[in-house]
């Protein structure tokens, strides 16, 4: 058997944070380490998603190119991604052309066989910007939760998936103006077609996660639709037929065709670039996709659906979806800069703290809370305490009494056999968990071998026996090593780096998982060196304190538009005292500004004046009267003073 493993391609528009780790990235790594450790055909594919409305939108938001933007993040994603311990077979990039190439030729097979029709429909043009707006570049009013930030294809607060045209009171993401429907034609795949196939063929699929098998019984129940996959933008792969011009494939069509792209790369590098075709076209290929559950529905049933379009292609086996990892009770969000970053986060801690916090606390079942006490009390307690202690203590004994080399034991007792007995069983008992993902569990029973193994040393209490009794003293020890051993080993998988740390402090070491558990005669090399540091509270009171400070990034600031602008007219708003109602000049557009100045400026006082606006407001009615932008003014102890600019400058300029 073969068995094809892929994270979720993310895109390359921000660094990756510990919630993306939780979902998609970690428990894959897991469960690839340890297929690697039993000795079989696995390969593990990921690579930036470098297209789509996210790119585009960070880098306008930028002021950058697209390719700038995925240039900067592929590298920096790749990078953070290794020194975490992430062990891709490949990963690569959907700009690259093999990957434009091939999202072609499945959409070209695919409308050949009639599958992708075109059709005329109505889409939001914003005047303002010229342009057509892909979902994202549209925000409004969820029609279900009232969020009045929701995006054109789905509101965060609630989740719920959208056209843009639900939206309630709907803006351009850009400019704030009021978008107006237009005609426009698009190419839709005729996922509809699919329904009695994907649901027989999801019937089978009786293993997998709960949650993943609601979701996808809750839309196979409404019935699909046929899905529209292409966009108005000059950023993506461009649809390969005459009267497409200008347009791109939507980027959940080309997304996860990136896992074979990516996967073609990697045949290529290793010079068998047919080698791919084996586990794509292959009979016996165990098709695993790890991803985070708001991309159930592209990879249980689009995705599907897109594979038997084109014919051939191996269907996904297992998809285990995970929950989501919250942050000290709030929602990991960007935009705030909420969040954890992986580079940070290497810049102070070791990967394997975290990927221990992450699996001990896997979001597998239902959403969990990531806190930094939580971290630090898991890495002091229990790596530091109980596996570091263990390996530690043992390592040091063998070394100062034994001079490095314990003796295979002559005869054991009961308790020794029971120790021993947990090792034999461990890699069948860890492996079943890891198998069904159930990473969570797979590192409690590993973490219970390291509490049982300080139990047993205790209870020798080898320190005392070293004089008493030599033969009991070698045989505890002797059996302590073996542990050691068959831990560095069962380890391997969740703390790849301490696994390799103890690997080189003893020989020999078991080579592959189904060896664990063989007790042999293990000695100890080199000078034994402290597994984990513990964490100070100072450390964590730090991290703390960040999150807690409203800090806003550079991209979340940048999404205020702020302008310079002229007055040309003022009045008073009638029956308020302190409303003021400007007509103001944005170079060459006009808007009107209700103010409230009035109690430090009279109207002619403002006109004339170049003010600072913050250009792209909701639009909102202010006693009746409609403002199109707040103009920025210093409340002082005298009252208010307004913003205006140091020398002259033309109405409509940047403010950065
Ligand atoms: O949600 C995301 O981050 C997407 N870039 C995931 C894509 S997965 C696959 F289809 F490539
Ligand atoms: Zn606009």
């Amino acid at each position: 058997m073969k068995i094809l493993v892929t994270s979720a391609l993310p895109y390359a528009n921000g660094d990756i944070h510990l919630g993306h780790l939780a979902g998609a990235y970690l428990p894959a790594d897991i469960y690839v380490r340890y297929q690697r450790l039993k000795g079989r055909d696995v390969v593990y594919i990921c690579g930036t998603d470098e297209h789509g409305v996210p790119v585009t939108i960070s880098a306008e938001k930028q002021n950058k190119t697209p390719r700038e933007i995925v240039d900067q993040y592929n590298r920096s994603i790749e990078e953070s991604f290794k020194k975490f311990g992430m062990t891709f077979d490949n990963f690569s990039r959907t700009t690259l052309s093999v990957h434009h190439r091939l999202a072609q030729d499945f959409f070209l097979k695919i409308y050949e066989k009639g599958l992708i029709y075109p059709r005329e429909v109505e889409q939001f043009h914003c005047t303002r910007c010229k342009r057509f707006l892909p979902d994202r570049y549209i925000i409004g009013t969820c029609p279900k939760c009232g969020n009045e930030g929701a995006r054109g294809d789905q509101c965060e607060n609630c989740g719920h998936w959208l056209e843009p045209f639900e939206l309630i009171a709907p803006r351009c993401l850009i400019c704030g103006e009021t978008p107006k429907k237009t005609q426009t034609k698009h190419w839709y795949f005729r996922l509809s077609q699919f329904q009695d196939k994907l649901s027989s063929w999801v019937a089978d699929k009786k293993d997998w996660k709960e949650t993943v098998l609601t979701f996808v019984r809750g839309w196979l129940r409404e019935g699909l639709k046929d899905r529209p996959i292409t966009r108005d933008l000059s950023w993506g792969v461009p649809v390969p037929l005459k009267d497409a011009k200008g347009k791109v494939l939507y980027v959940w069509f080309d997304a996860p065709i990136g896992y074979i792209s990516s996967t073609i790369e990697w045949a290529e590098k290793k010079g068998k670039p047919d080698l791919w075709k084996d586990y794509w076209f292959g009979k016996d290929t165990k098709l695993v996709h790890f991803i985070g559950k708001d991309n159930i529905v592209f990879h249980a049933l689009i995705w599907p659906a897109m594979l038997m379009a084109y014919g051939d292609y191996v269907l996904p086996s297992d998809i285990p979806a995970n929950q989501f990892l919250n942050l000290e009770g709030g929602k990991f969000s960007t935009s705030k800069g909420y969040a954890i970053w992986l580079p940070e986060y290497l810049k102070d801690f070791k990967s394997d703290s975290l990927r221990y916090a992450l699996t001990r606390n896997a979001p597998e079942a239902r959403d969990t809370d990531f806190t930094w006490r939580d971290f630090q009390v898991w890495h002091n307690n229990e790596l530091a305490d109980n596996l570091g202690n263990f390996v530690n203590r043992t390592l040091t004994f063998v070394k100062k009494y034994y001079d490095s080399s314990v003796p295979k034991a002559s005869s054991l007792t009961e308790r020794d056999n029971r120790i021993l007995d947990l090792l034999k069983k461990a890699p069948d008992t860890i492996g079943k968990r890891i198998e069904k993902f159930e990473f969570k569990g797979g590192l409690q029973e590993v973490m219970r071998i390291a509490q049982e193994a300080n139990r047993y040393f205790d209870h020798e209490e080898p320190w005392s026996t070293r004089k008493k009794d030599p033969d009991a003293c070698a045989k505890t020890m002797y059996v302590c090593m073996n542990i050691v051993a068959s831990l560095s080993v069962l380890i391997e998988p969740f703390l790849p780096s301490s696994a390799e740390k103890i690997k080189k402090m003893i020989q020999p070491v078991p080579h592959d998982w189904d060896e664990i558990g063989k007790p042999e005669a293990v000695r100890a090399v080199g000078e034994p060196s402290i597994l984990f540091e513990k964490i100070a509270d100072e450390v964590v009171r730090v991290q703390v304190e960040k999150l807690k400070k409203e800090t806003v990034d550079l991209d979340y600031f940048s999404k205020v538009s702020l302008k310079t602008a002229k007055i040309l007219t003022a009045e008073r708003v009638e029956g308020t005292d302190n409303l003021i109602k400007c007509q103001v000049e944005l170079g060459e557009q006009k808007r009107q500004i209700v103010a409230g100045v009035g109690k430090d400026y009279e109207p002619g006082e403002l006109v004339g004046k170049t003010i600072i606006v913050v250009d792209n407001l909701t639009p909102a009615k202010i006693k009746g009267v409609l403002s199109e932008g707040m103009l920025l003014a210093v409340v002082g102890k005298k009252g208010i003073v307004l913003v205006t600019t140091d020398k002259p400058v033309s109405s409509g300029t940047a403010v950065r």
